[in-house]
């Protein structure tokens, strides 16, 4: 009889707690955690709760626009990007993503402001906003406002590169260069045209980016 009474009470224990779990879940493996609770739960320890992440080795997610984020976790999880710090953090964290909380994920952060970044080398602006401008005419290497943007905002499949951390645009110009990281796009042509010095130069400006 005892326990027969008890039942109904346990049973409303359980569901409230169930709740109050799902609101705070860091489980990447659950389809009904909503994706904006594992945006503040998991994403937010690396790349920021607004996306704005202040270390160079995350990079910034605020108001990159969806399409771009969508793509680049898809990547992730299908291990088509696999560029090292890539692999490491990205690969198990997408994992059991399902489509929807992709989705979601990519609109949570593609939503949020960006933040202006530090100044980094004052001597390499000039430089590096002439590349992003007009390319280098000289080597037929496009400008990067002609699919980035003028304001370097990005669109649809285009990353924003404005206010990007300088080291980590490096790295990624680097992988597009010397390895097969991340296939199927028009960077690896592009950056097997420019010089060491011209990717920092473009590197800076754009972190720097003007507002
Ligand atoms: C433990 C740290 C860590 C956590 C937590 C983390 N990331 Fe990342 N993320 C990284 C690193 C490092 C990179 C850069 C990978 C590279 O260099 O290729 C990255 C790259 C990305 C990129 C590619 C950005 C670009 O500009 O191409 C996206 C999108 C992304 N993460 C989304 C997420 C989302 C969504 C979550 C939460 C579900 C998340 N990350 C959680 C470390 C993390
Ligand atoms: C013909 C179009 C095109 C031009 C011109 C172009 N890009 Fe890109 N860029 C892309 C595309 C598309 C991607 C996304 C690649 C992917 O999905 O892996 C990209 C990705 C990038 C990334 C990776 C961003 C991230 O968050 O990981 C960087 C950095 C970059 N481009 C810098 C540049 C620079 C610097 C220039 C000029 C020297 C340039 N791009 C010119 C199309 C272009």
């Amino acid at each position: 009889m005892k326990s027969v009474s008890w039942w109904p009470l346990l049973a409303v224990l359980a569901l409230v707690s169930g709740c109050s779990n799902l609101e705070r879940s860091r489980d990447l493996a659950n389809p009904a955690v909503a994706p904006a609770v594992t945006a503040v739960q998991v994403c937010s320890i690396c790349h920021g709760i607004d996306g704005n992440s202040v270390s160079p080795n995350f990079p910034r997610l605020a108001a990159q626009p969806a399409g771009y984020l969508v793509a680049q976790l898809e990547n992730f999880r299908s291990h088509q990007r696999s560029d090292p710090p890539g692999f490491e953090y990205m690969w198990g964290i997408s994992h059991h993503l399902t489509d929807d909380q992709i989705k979601g994920l990519a609109e949570y952060f593609a939503s949020q402001l960006a933040e202006p970044n530090a100044a980094v080398n004052p001597q390499q602006m000039a430089a590096g906003k002439a590349i992003f401008d007009n390319g280098v005419p000289e080597k037929e290497a496009a400008p990067c406002m002609a699919c980035h943007g003028p304001k370097a905002q990005g669109l649809v499949s285009f990353p924003r590169l404005a206010g990007q951390h300088q080291d980590y645009l490096v790295k990624q110009l680097r992988v597009f260069q010397e390895t097969e990281g991340r296939p199927g796009t028009p960077m690896k042509q592009i950056t097997h045209l420019l010089s060491d010095q011209e990717i920092r130069a473009v590197a800076a400006y754009l972190q720097a980016f003007p507002r």
